[in-house]
């Protein structure tokens, strides 16, 4: 390459910009002017998002500021939008969110595992706080866990830059915050860090049965994000005789490219001995050893023993909030066969960290995880983003800044 004038002035403007980035904290680097105020999205009733405007503070010492790209709308959002079960009402939202550090403390010099953090850098949070296996979730009640600690669930103090679904999100480190710098994956992957996490620690909890093993016979039943994740988990831990089960064509089409080997459609299938016959016939002519139960319903709960053979496995982590009870019986479902029940509810520190690897390792065997993201919606229509979502018009759906490729339909 030819060094002339042109090329030393690009060259030295840019050691000059670098030489800026280092100067300490409070430095907003190559992502852009701050601006003095940030966009919110609001959750302010039922149904309703308001985008709102708030002052960005100044960044303290422990502080981040985070300009974000996207974020992921999940199934607890949605249901705070329909029915804010937690009654957090007003509340910002918005926890599978990932964007650009332009603002650093002096004080933070890297992020939870320990790895250098920068202005530029790619940002996740999580809702976990510290790597102890007792803490397999976030407790709303927990006394150390102050509000502003859970980003986009919990209602803050009066900054309100706590939620994903936003232009600017403030991470407060002196709260004990787990950040992460994943600057080597790429935005969708990085929107589906949280949601992919349920899945890791579904698989561990599977796995404390000792009946998971590379050549069981796995059922999953329910084909949306969560069911679809748990497949791609599945087989990059290179389990390959997997079932799904859904009523939904395109969902099973999808679970297919996610790595299933059958698929069963169980509105095809009237009465659960057909239903389960159906499932015996998907793993020719045996039952599953082991079933993940991915949907909310009560009945999928109900159905889904007779999937299972005698000493086989079950891991439920649908019900992330109480959708009711179930009927099942207790002598023919569970004692007679002696089933291995395990409940799975988010996830922990350690589960989290571990799924930087697993998306990294399905996309390096060709499974369309980022795929998963069909349709992203910009701030300002995030109640219709939510509508659309709960109308289950595309698999997951996000909010972003940033328009995604042209695999993704823009709104
Ligand atoms: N354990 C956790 O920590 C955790 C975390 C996130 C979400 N969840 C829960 O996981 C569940 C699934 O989440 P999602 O985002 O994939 O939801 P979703 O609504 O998009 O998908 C559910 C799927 O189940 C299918 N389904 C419904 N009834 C069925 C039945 N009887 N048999 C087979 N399939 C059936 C639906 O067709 C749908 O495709 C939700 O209830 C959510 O609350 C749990």
């Amino acid at each position: 390459m030819d060094i002339n004038s042109v090329n030393i002035e690009e060259i030295v403007k840019q050691v000059l910009a670098g030489m800026a980035d280092s100067a300490g904290p409070e430095t907003a680097g190559g992502a852009g002017e701050v601006p003095k105020t940030a966009h919110v999205a609001m959750l302010t009733a039922l149904g309703h998002f308001e985008v709102k405007e708030y002052p960005i503070p100044e960044v303290g010492d422990d502080d981040i500021l985070v300009k974000v790209e996207g974020t992921g709308i999940c199934g607890t959002d949605q249901h705070e939008f329909k029915k804010d079960p937690f009654g957090l009402i007003p509340v910002a939202l918005g926890h599978e969110g990932t964007g650009t550090v332009v603002k650093l403390g002096r004080n933070v010099k890297k992020d939870s595992a320990g790895k250098p953090l920068k202005v530029g850098d790619k940002l996740v949070t999580c809702m976990i706080f510290q790597d102890d296996p007792e803490i397999t979730m976030f407790d709303l009640n927990k006394q150390n866990v102050g509000a502003a600690d859970v980003y986009g669930l919990l209602p803050d103090d009066d900054i309100h830059l706590n939620g994903w679904f936003a232009d600017y999100i403030l991470i407060k480190g002196s709260r004990g915050s787990t950040y992460f710098n994943v600057s080597d994956m790429d935005l969708k992957s990085r929107i589906l860090i949280e949601p992919a996490a349920v899945l890791v620690h579904a698989v561990e909890r599977a796995k404390t049965t000792g009946i998971l093993r590379f050549n069981s016979r796995v059922a999953v039943q329910g084909c949306g994000p969560i069911g679809l994740l748990c497949i791609a988990v599945l087989r990059t831990l290179g389990i390959n005789n997997i079932t799904a089960v859904d009523g939904n064509e395109q969902r099973l089409a999808f679970a297919k490219k996610m790595g299933a080997d059958q698929t069963v459609n169980f509105m095809n299938h009237k009465g659960i001995d057909a239903l389960s016959g159906a499932v015996r016939e998907s793993f020719g002519g045996h039952l599953a050893d082991f079933a993940f139960q991915c949907t909310g319903s009560p009945a999928a709960h109900s159905n889904i023993y007779h999937f299972i053979r005698n000493g086989g496995g079950l891991c439920e982590l649908g019900f992330f909030i109480n959708n009711g009870e179930a009927t099942i019986n207790p002598h023919f479902d569970l004692c007679a066969k002696e089933i291995n029940l395990v409940g799975s509810w988010v996830y922990t520190l350690r589960d989290y960290m571990t799924t930087f690897d697993f998306l990294k390792r399905a996309k390096a065997i060709g499974l369309p995880v980022t795929e998963l993201i069909t349709d992203c919606f910009p701030l300002e229509k995030i109640n219709e983003a939510h509508e659309f979502a709960l109308a289950q018009k595309g698999l997951k759906v996000a909010i972003t800044n940033v328009a995604l490729d042209g695999s993704t339909n823009n709104h």
